[in-house]
């Protein structure tokens, strides 16, 4: 992510011996909130439950640079994980077969290879991990300021659980659910069926994930690209398997006439809200001073048992692929995470820039 203030690049490959995260822009004597990195990469792990991969990392990260102590010392803030359970043996027998919707044929003419990058390189979800550590440490410099971001399942499959448009969910309530595996306000029990239903039979399903970010001033962001949805926008695609963003009610709003889809204002006790929040606490690019509310899609793990159709790039012949790796049923309850990273890092960059102006 580049944003106004902040630089967050990502490193390392699913496979390589570590995976990293440099974050540029914070200034010195910033607190990094370690217990909030913690949460977000145990939230992120797999874990021993029926969507979830077999490929267990411990993710313990190291600050190697720009962090003394608990406090950044002004420079680029680098932190690493090793990673230590790789088996690229997985992907031998079809190493030159790219596998249907993961970005294995993309990057092959990319960059000008005919194998299948192990573990899916540097398209893996595990880059999610680092990218939960600069998310933490967002988390912790927004709270200090009040904010607070959340990101919970909203659905699996064809399982609708609630959604912020039936309401926002209190900040307690979107934050207790965030302690279970399956992040979900209701329908648990129903998304757990889902997700075991394709599982049992070698396929994955995919979900919405959706992120609240409580407490925000008004008059944050800006116009056009310059605005709070580009660059959260920009920021949750950068997390794989996101394909598609909606702020407020999204696209909910084309089937509505203006005196439905408008959120009429008015004063309560001596502030100005809106009685809805359709648009999703943004006008403009510019936060209203309402719950800024995101929904995204999470598309159904590329990765399934099930046998199918695919190319052998070397012999240019149509093969049956039947993948064996450790891949998740559903990734949507660990991708809760990383969108609220993404989220968390895009709104604080936003807020440091509105800083820095009211400080000229
Ligand atoms: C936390 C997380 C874990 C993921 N795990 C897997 C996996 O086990 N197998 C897989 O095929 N894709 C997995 N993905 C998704 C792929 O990385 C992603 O679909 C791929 O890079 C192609 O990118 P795209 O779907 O954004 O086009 C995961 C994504 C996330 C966020």
């Amino acid at each position: 992510m580049k944003g106004e203030v902040l630089n967050v690049e990502v490193y390392g490959a699913s496979h390589a011996s570590a995976i990293g995260v440099k974050l540029s822009g914070l200034p010195a004597g910033t607190e990094i909130d370690r217990a909030a990195i913690d949460a977000l990469l145990a939230r992120r792990r797999a874990v021993r439950a029926p969507w979830s991969t077999s490929r267990i990392e411990k993710d313990e990260y190291v600050f190697l640079e720009g962090v003394n102590g608990c406090v950044t010392d002004g420079g680029t803030v680098l932190a690493e994980i090793k990673n230590t359970d790789t088996r690229s043996s997985d992907y031998g027998e079809f190493r030159h077969v790219p596998r249907p919707s993961h970005a294995d044929y993309a990057a092959m003419v990319k960059d000008g290879i005919d194998e299948v990058t192990p573990g899916g390189g540097r398209f893996s979800g595990r880059l999610t991990a680092p990218l939960c550590i600069a998310g933490g440490i967002a988390e912790g410099i927004l709270l200090k300021k009040g904010v607070y971001v959340c990101a919970y399942v909203s659905s699996i499959g064809n399982v609708e659980g609630r959604s912020y448009k039936d309401g926002v969910p209190a900040r307690e309530e979107a934050s207790r659910a965030t302690s279970d595996p399956l992040p979900a306000l209701d329908k648990r029990e129903e998304m757990l069926a889902e997700i075991l239903a394709a599982a049992s039979s070698g396929d994955s399903v995919g979900g919405t994930v959706e992120c609240v970010v409580y407490g925000l001033k008004a008059g944050i962001g800006d116009y056009m690209t310059y605005g709070m949805e580009s660059a959260i926008a920009a920021s949750v695609y950068g997390v794989p398997a996101v394909k598609g963003v909606e702020f407020g009610d999204g696209f909910s709003l084309t089937r509505m006439r203006g005196s439905e889809a408008n959120d009429p204002f008015a004063y309560e006790d001596g502030k100005i809200v809106t009685l809805t929040n359709r648009s999703g606490g943004i006008n403009g690019g510019i936060t209203n001073g309402m719950p800024l509310t995101l929904r995204v899609a999470i598309r159904p793990t590329p990765s399934i048992a099930k046998k199918q159709h695919s190319v052998n790039v070397l012999t240019r012949e149509n093969v049956i692929l039947e993948i064996k790796g450790r891949h998740d049923a559903c990734i949507v309850p660990r991708a809760a995470a990383a969108v609220e990273s993404a989220v968390a890092l895009a709104v604080l960059d936003k807020i440091l820039a509105e800083e820095a102006k009211q400080a000229r």
